[in-house]
């Protein structure tokens, strides 16, 4: 009886250290998914959806989990980075890989709208299809992360976010003709 019990505890760490290694393995065995990884880490993803990094310390356990900095853009609104982590209700867990690329791509999210301009989408156009897809494959591997980011608000709202705003200047600038006329074709 104690062999048969201490047996099958064997067997059953042993079968526990396969199922993890082969999930490691499997996680490690994607190139595609640790090329979206790369490409996420410096194309400014991190910067606008992840929480602290506009004050100087980005919450690395909420990487990509949602910004408290809203972006206003000029008769458009205040626009947070949304949490990009696969959790089904706050963040992409309910999108397919394919809408992940199309609003990457195009700018329009599932429901139809298209997004703030602040979020570089018409940049992110110029990614391959692999590229695209690999970004889209490495969010849904992300561990989810429940947090819904308020907004969007629109321009006569009252946002409860901390903003980062185009201001005018109170002398209106004169661009500098003389000189482009200078460099302008004769
Ligand atoms: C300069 C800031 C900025 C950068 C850089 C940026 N985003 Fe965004 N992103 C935003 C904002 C703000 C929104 C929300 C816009 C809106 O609601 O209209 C957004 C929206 C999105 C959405 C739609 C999510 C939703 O719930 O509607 C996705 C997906 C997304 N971004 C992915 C990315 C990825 C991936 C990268 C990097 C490759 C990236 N973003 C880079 C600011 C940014």
């Amino acid at each position: 009886m104690k062999h048969t019990a201490s047996a099958l505890a064997i067997a059953t760490t042993a079968g526990f250290a396969i199922t993890v290694m082969s999930f490691m393995e499997a996680g490690a065995a994607d190139p595609q998914v640790e090329r979206g990884k790369y490409l996420t880490s410096f194309s400014g993803c991190f910067d606008c959806h992840t929480p602290g990094y506009f004050f100087g310390k980005p919450d690395m356990e909420r990487y990509l989990g949602g910004s408290e900095v809203g972006f206003e853009m000029p008769g458009l609104g205040v626009f947070v980075g949304p949490n990009l982590t696969p959790d089904k209700e706050t963040g992409l867990g309910d999108w397919t890989e394919e809408e992940i690329v199309t609003a990457l791509q195009k700018g329009v999210r599932p429901d139809g709208r298209t997004l703030a301009p602040i979020m570089p989408w018409k940049s992110f156009a110029n990614l391959t299809d692999y590229d695209a897809r690999a970004i889209a494959k490495f969010l849904k591997s992300l561990p989810p992360l429940k947090n819904k980011v308020p907004g969007p608000f629109g321009p006569t709202e009252k946002p409860t976010v901390f903003i980062m705003k185009v201001v005018p200047p109170e002398e209106p600038v004169q661009p500098k003709q003389d000189k482009l006329k200078t460099h302008a074709p004769q």
